[in-house]
């Protein structure tokens, strides 16, 4: 399946990739990169940098939008660290950025392939899809699926107290995503929260003999220092493999179609996914929100993977 990963990395950003190239049944047509967890020159060194750890300089990076739509800025280094990436200390990249916007790569490889058979794999704030879909109307039509780590429902918020990261960047963006009648798979806190990277799992990971274990069990230890620690928990929860992780292996996961509608006025809950769980309004289902994730499946299979790196 031909996937292109829009992100922000982020440590687990940069896991999410690794696991797509370690995968024969996914073919990584670009990675493209948007401001989010720290500002988007950083974002595209790190995806620079982790296609260089496996050798994978042939799949091409786009930079993408600077800023959301609407919003000011707002960053995650207090989760990811002053470059996203702390952790380890990786090279820095072996080539320049590719030439081209983000939104027009995406566009582009929408439009030359078949209908419906592009799945794009959105790991950070939407910007740069909502561009996309402003830029030429018939994406809707054309996009197979959007796999995204985004929103909350029974663990609400991470960067306020009603709101996910991702949505909250740019809820103006999320807001676009939401509404275009694209086929949505959410994977949201309330999965992520049920995946500890605790310090059995981590260090599974750190002894797969090859030179990404001891990287990625390095880096989801600096990331998830700071939830561990707010949550009380042995390692903190694991998010945006899970989007590369359902299109391997969608039977880990359950999940019901809803309604989800972003909040993008109120001060108070501004970013807030609203999920209509339980049916309650008549309001059009343009969303399959996970809820549940075998724990051990996913950690299995993000051993199995990242071995063959
Ligand atoms: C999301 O926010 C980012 O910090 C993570 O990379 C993930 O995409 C979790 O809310
Ligand atoms: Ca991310």
């Amino acid at each position: 399946m031909k996937i292109i990963i829009d992100t922000d990395p982020g440590q687990d950003d940069a896991l999410t990739i690794l696991l797509a190239l370690a995968s024969p049944e996914i073919e990584l047509l670009g990675v493209t990169t948007v401001a989010g967890n720290v500002r988007v020159a950083q974002t595209t060194e790190n995806a620079l940098k982790t296609l260089d750890l496996v050798g994978r300089t042939d799949i091409p990076v786009y930079a993408g939008a600077e800023r959301p739509l609407i919003r000011p800025g707002v960053t995650a280094t207090h989760v990811h660290g002053k470059t996203g990436f702390e952790g380890v200390d990786l090279p820095p990249p072996s080539r320049p950025v590719s030439s081209g916007h983000a939104v027009d790569f995406i566009i582009r490889t929408v439009m030359e392939n078949p209908p419906g058979t592009i799945t794009l794999c959105t790991i950070g704030p939407l910007t740069n899809i909502a561009l996309a879909l402003a830029k030429e109307a018939a994406l809707r039509e054309r996009i197979g699926q959007i796999v995204m780590m985004s929103c909350a429902f029974s663990e609400v918020g991470n960067i306020t107290p009603a709101a996910e990261f991702n949505i909250y960047v740019d809820p103006h963006a999320a807001r676009m995503v939401f509404d275009s009648g694209i086929r949505l798979v959410v994977f949201p806190l309330d999965v992520t929260h049920q995946l500890h990277t605790s310090k059995a799992r981590l260090e599974r990971i750190e002894a797969i003999p090859n030179r990404v274990g001891p990287v990625v069990a390095a880096w989801l230890r600096f990331e998830k220092r700071f939830e561990a620690t707010k949550y009380g928990t042995d390692g903190g929860p694991l998010h945006d493999p899970n989007t590369v992780l359902w299109l391997l292996k969608p039977e880990l996961y359950r999940g019901r179609q809803v309604n989800v509608e972003i909040e993008t006025d109120s001060a108070l809950t501004l970013g807030m996914s609203v999920v209509d769980w339980w049916g309650i309004t008549e309001k059009k289902k343009n969303a399959l929100f996970m809820r549940e994730v075998d724990a051990d499946g996913v950690y299995d299979l993000v051993v199995e993977r990242l071995s063959v790196l």
